[in-house]
């Protein structure tokens, strides 16, 4: 269990402009107070991020997100169905909006959540700062769900790193454009469509010039090569699968997503297993298919950006 006094000494870090790894229920993130243009772009020098990856910024609840943003009928809508939760809005930024123009790299909106995570609300909370906080990787690498993954990623590059056990979905939270009249899905997440859907009517995303770094095409990436809709294994693979394994896999390394076929459970366990897989120092890892539906729609996103040929 975290103490008082941790939270303490992390909020006040992030008062001086230092930067703080913690959880929130989607995946570990790394924060930094999102007013503060030093802080902000530590969070980039950190994670080596191309700095036209805009932010998330976290805050405490709605009324806080109205001091940086305009929302809409349906932006107003999807906050109060959805928050706290793993739904981050884009949302044009107020004239007088106090964050760092970093966290928007450039855009005239910004990114907002409010996690539903008790140590992600209570730094919110002691530190009465808005947090930028990307996921807690190495640009392009898989994020991270323990703070045992922080450690491997950043460790001795951040100060403070509040542990608050494995995150409840373990996919990042689902990114939705509502600046214009119909709500639009950026990067599919913790919430599904269909979930949204049964508020709003949703538009077709269009790429854009906006670049969203869950756009790019290799991101999340582990060591290994990653072969998608693998119906055999080879020797020299490792094997990440989903339900039922019917191939033979003596000899290999093998996590399995689900063997009861849950995607709510393949979500979570989905980092961990690729990291562990990682490990075994396997040059490929073999993926089963995972059904396009509801949260596997985001787990076939990241797979896919995973499996996709690395940035030099
Ligand atoms: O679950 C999550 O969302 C985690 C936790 C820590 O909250 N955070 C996270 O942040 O995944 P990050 O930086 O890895 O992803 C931010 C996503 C990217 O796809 C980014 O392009 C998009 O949000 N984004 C941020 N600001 C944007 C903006 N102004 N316009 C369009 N997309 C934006
Ligand atoms: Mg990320």
């Amino acid at each position: 269990m975290i103490s008082n006094n941790e939270i303490i000494s992390a909020s006040t870090a992030l008062q001086k402009g230092e930067c703080v790894a913690f959880p929130t229920e989607t995946v570990y993130g790394l924060g930094a107070d999102a007013t503060n243009d030093n802080a902000v772009a530590q969070i980039y020098a950190i994670k080596n991020r191309p700095d036209f990856n805009p932010l998330i910024v976290h805050v405490a609840n709605i009324d806080d997100a109205k001091k940086y943003a305009a929302f809409n009928a349906a932006a107003e809508k999807l906050a109060k169905y959805f928050w706290p939760g793993e739904l981050t809005l884009v949302l044009p930024r107020n004239e007088n909006c106090i964050l760092s123009l970093l966290v928007s790299a450039g855009l005239p909106t910004v990114a907002i959540r409010v996690p539903n995570h008790p140590l992600a609300q209570a730094l919110l909370k002691e530190s009465g700062v808005p947090i930028a906080a990307p996921s807690a990787n190495i640009s392009g690498r898989v994020s991270p769900t323990t703070a045992a993954h922080v450690h491997e990623e950043l460790g001795g590059k951040i100060a403070h790193i509040l542990d608050g056990g494995a995150c409840d979905v373990g996919l990042e939270s689902t990114v939705v454009d509502v600046t214009g009249d119909v709500p639009v899905i950026l990067r599919p997440g913790g919430i599904t469509k269909e979930q949204i859907a049964q508020y709003c009517a949703l538009g077709a995303y269009a790429p854009t010039a906006i670049a969203s770094p869950g756009m790019l095409e290799s991101h999340y990436a582990p060591n290994a090569a990653l072969r998608l809709d693998a119906t055999t294994v080879d020797q020299s693979e490792a094997l990440l699968a989903f339900g039922k394994v019917t191939m033979p896999t003596t000899h290999i390394h093998v996590r399995n997503l689900s063997e009861r076929g849950d995607l709510k459970e393949a979500a979570a366990n989905l980092f961990r297993m690729l990291r562990e897989l990682d490990k075994t120092g396997a040059k490929c890892i073999a993926v089963m298919t995972i059904p396009e539906e509801g949260l596997g729609v985001a787990i076939n996103d990241r797979l896919k950006r995973a499996a996709a040929p690395r940035q030099p």
